[in-house]
């Protein structure tokens, strides 16, 4: 059972270095990217640096006359076709993720992931898109969502199944809400995340939006998706605040609780939650973008900066690497489907 990944930006290139590089990942075999106008050598030069993670030290070499590029142990075929139903995917590429951006709102007919079915001879039986679903494509999350076997088992038993994987601000959101939810009960919550750079803001003032150089406030689709993937009813709000920061993204839970809480008993209930082996704890002696570049965690939880207000109002700091923090929680949901898709 092989995968295949539509679109070559920072998202899928990390998923691909993942899957390369890391042990947790080593099961996973990449046999088909497609993109859009980068060329091979490029994608070869984008997977070895990258200005937000630095210089994967990966061994990457190019077939040009087999249109293949050779991941430390992973050949991939690499083709540029851009309409979904023109793509040519390998046979044994059964599932599919689909990471443009570009299709994900089922209600669509032009961004509807679903065209990709439409493919000459393809053996697809499922797509899991690496961002919030939109027009009513559920978002499914390992260790977060509540039902998720029951869900995925749903999902799965009409093939060729969709579905969505959240956004890296809700996966990083989640634990510590539900955590709190789950220990302490939350009354009402503020979200605000710092959020690095990424390719959908402009360089200078243009027609969709203003310069990445400065911080703009944004909203975020994390608050919605956060209740939807616990299939919870929490009240959150939330902003996002969007920086030229190019390495990692930081995150605020304001909440005010049920019951009265001890910043020693916050962080017990993370350390023995459901999400304990996700969530690493770092230490802000040195400047964040240096430490939380790689981190393959939902979240990094600040313990020196768990506040406590007049005994239930808590705020919990942390960090999450938008690109590898995601892409590795990403991977785990995949990894999952791959189990069933025997
Ligand atoms: N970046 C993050 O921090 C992050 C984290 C979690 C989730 N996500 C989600 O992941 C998705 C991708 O985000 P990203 O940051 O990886 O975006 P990105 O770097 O802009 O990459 C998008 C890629 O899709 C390619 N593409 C666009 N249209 C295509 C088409 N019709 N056929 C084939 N390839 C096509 C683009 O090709 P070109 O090279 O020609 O432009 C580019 O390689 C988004 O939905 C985003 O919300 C992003």
């Amino acid at each position: 059972m092989k995968v295949g990944i539509n679109g070559t930006g920072l998202t899928a290139r990390e998923i691909i270095k993942l899957v390369a590089s890391n042990d947790e990942f080593a099961d996973l075999q990449i046999a088909q990217i497609n993109g859009r106008s980068m060329t091979i050598e490029t994608l070869r030069d984008r997977l070895l640096y990258s200005t937000a993670q630095g210089h994967s030290k990966l061994n990457v070499e190019i077939k040009k006359e087999k249109s293949e590029i050779v991941v430390n142990n992973q050949t991939i075929k690499y083709t540029q076709t851009t309409t979904p139903e023109k793509i040519e995917w390998l046979p044994e590429v059964n599932l599919l993720i689909e990471s443009t951006g570009k299709f994900r709102d089922i209600s669509k007919e032009d961004s509807n992931p679903r065209r990709h079915f439409k493919s000459p001879n393809n053996k697809l039986r499922g797509i899991v898109v690496s961002a919030p679903g939109k027009g009513g494509l559920e978002d499914l999350m390992v260790a977060a969502s509540p039902n998720i076997e029951e869900d995925l088992g749903k999902i799965m038993s009409t093939e060729p199944f969709v579905f969505g994987g959240a956004s890296c601000t809700t996966t990083a959101t989640v634990p510590i809400v539900d955590t709190l939810d789950e220990h302490f009960g939350i009354e009402s919550c503020y979200l605000t995340t710092i959020h690095a750079v990424t390719r959908s803001q402009e360089l200078l003032d243009g027609a969709h939006g203003w310069s990445a150089f400065d911080t703009l406030l944004h909203t975020t689709g994390a608050t919605k998706a956060t209740n939807e993937v616990l299939k919870k009813k929490i009240p959150l709000d939330g902003i996002a605040y969007r920086t030229s920061d190019k390495a990692g993204s930081f995150i605020q839970i304001d909440a005010v609780l049920k019951k009265q809480a001890t910043k020693e008993e916050i962080l017990a209930a993370f350390k023995k939650s459901k999400y304990a082996k996700y969530i690493s704890y770092p230490k802000v002696d040195c400047p964040p973008s240096s430490y939380i570049r790689g981190d393959t965690n939902m979240v990094m939880i600040i313990p020196e900066q768990i506040t406590i207000v007049n005994g239930n109002r808590v705020i919990i700091r942390g960090l999450y690497d938008n690109e590898v923090g995601y892409a590795a929680h990403f991977l785990r949901l995949i990894k999952l489907v791959l189990s069933k898709m025997k």
